[in-house]
């Protein structure tokens, strides 16, 4: 029995889970699910975002499929979200951007970098401390090189030219890609940026540091549709924990319109990571046939609630199966 830990989390994780969770079940009726409560809702209501027995819930899962929590700023309150990643030691944010003439998997280092946190602040000023480690960079590097050793080319997104601590990231990246036969180029993370939308076809893998990753994802989500459309996997060694790479968007929460398809993608990304890439295939091919069919939401310019094109995804997904 495969065990999935639900956590919807805040604002549009309400609305966006029970959709990827249902279409979750109906290609896999043998999983189990549980709900975990955790979030800035839970904070205001009990004073605990995420606790111990939180996470030794969430440890109990094969894979948990997460919304997206809301991060007050509030100087008292952590994100329980990085408490997770890093409790789960889940390293590598993977978030694959594909779309018309776009093909991209933006591997994130997902545990050090400038969310050490290693932080304190004075009267006149406040630090937070960098740290690239050694392990840190080579655990990533061969994460990032064992996909694009199935696929194409690696780029190194960093800022070595100011950088102490990303000249150490580039060294150890380019070391993993020539062990593993990687073709592998680096690229100072601003003129990526731009990059990145001006010439997608150019980049397959892209390995970089954590907030750097954190950014450049958004930034491509530009090139096939906006953050509706993104997925994302958090993987280590032990646990997985998958969720869309937007937020909880309090603009549009409790409206019903927000776009399901970054929940429904993190849903068959765990399927991919559970062993069964062919139900996976099923529902991305259900939100292929349900988009050419004209159905959308507003971000995507059309009209369709989270619910209703939850249900045209879900009619696709089970005329698949049949
Ligand atoms: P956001 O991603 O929540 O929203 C940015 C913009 O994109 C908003 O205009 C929003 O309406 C839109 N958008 C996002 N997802 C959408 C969807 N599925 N469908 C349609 N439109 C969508 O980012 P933000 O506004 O900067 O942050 C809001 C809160 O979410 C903050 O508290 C932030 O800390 C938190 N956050 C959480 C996560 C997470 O839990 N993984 C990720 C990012 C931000
Ligand atoms: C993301 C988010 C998180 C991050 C926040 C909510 C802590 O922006 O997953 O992209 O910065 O990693
Ligand atoms: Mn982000």
């Amino acid at each position: 029995m495969t065990g999935i830990a639900v956590v919807e989390g805040d604002g549009i994780g309400h609305e966006v889970v029970p959709v990827a969770r249902e279409i979750l079940a109906a290609v896999r009726p043998d999983l189990e699910f549980f709900e975990v409560e955790v979030g800035y809702g839970r904070w205001e209501r009990t004073g605990s975002a995420c606790d111990e027995e939180t996470i030794a819930d969430l440890k109990s899962a094969d894979a948990i499929l997460f919304g997206a929590v809301t991060t007050p700023p509030d100087p008292g309150y952590r994100s329980a979200l990085l408490q997770i990643r890093r409790a789960l030691d889940l390293y590598a944010n993977v978030r694959p951007i594909r779309g018309e003439g776009v093909d991209i998997i933006i591997v994130r280092e997902n545990t050090e970098g400038l969310y050490s946190g290693i932080e304190w602040t004075e009267p006149d000023r406040a630090c937070t401390v960098r740290v690239v480690s050694r392990r840190g960079s080579e655990r990533i590097a061969r994460c990032a090189c064992s996909l694009a050793a199935a696929r194409r080319h690696l780029t190194i997104g960093n800022k070595a030219n100011v950088l102490k601590s990303d000249s150490l990231f580039v060294d150890i990246c380019r070391r993993e890609a020539a062990r593993a036969g990687v073709p592998c180029t680096t690229r100072f993370i601003d003129a990526l940026s731009l990059d990145i939308l001006m010439h997608p076809a150019r980049y397959d893998v892209i390995v970089t540091t954590n907030i750097f990753g954190d950014i450049l994802s958004d930034t491509a989500a530009y090139l096939v549709g906006g953050l509706g459309m993104l997925p994302s996997g958090n993987i280590g060694e032990r646990h997985a924990l998958f969720e869309p790479v937007h937020g909880s968007a309090p603009d549009i929460a409790g409206q019903g319109i927000a776009n399901p398809i970054a929940a429904i993608r993190s849903a068959a990304m765990l399927l991919t990571h559970t062993g069964d890439p062919e139900s996976a295939a099923v529902i991305e091919e259900a939100i292929d046939r349900v988009l050419n069919a004209g159905i959308r939401t507003r971000d995507l310019g059309g009209n369709a609630g989270t619910r209703e094109f939850g249900a045209a995804v879900l009619r696709e997904v089970l005329r698949g199966k049949a």
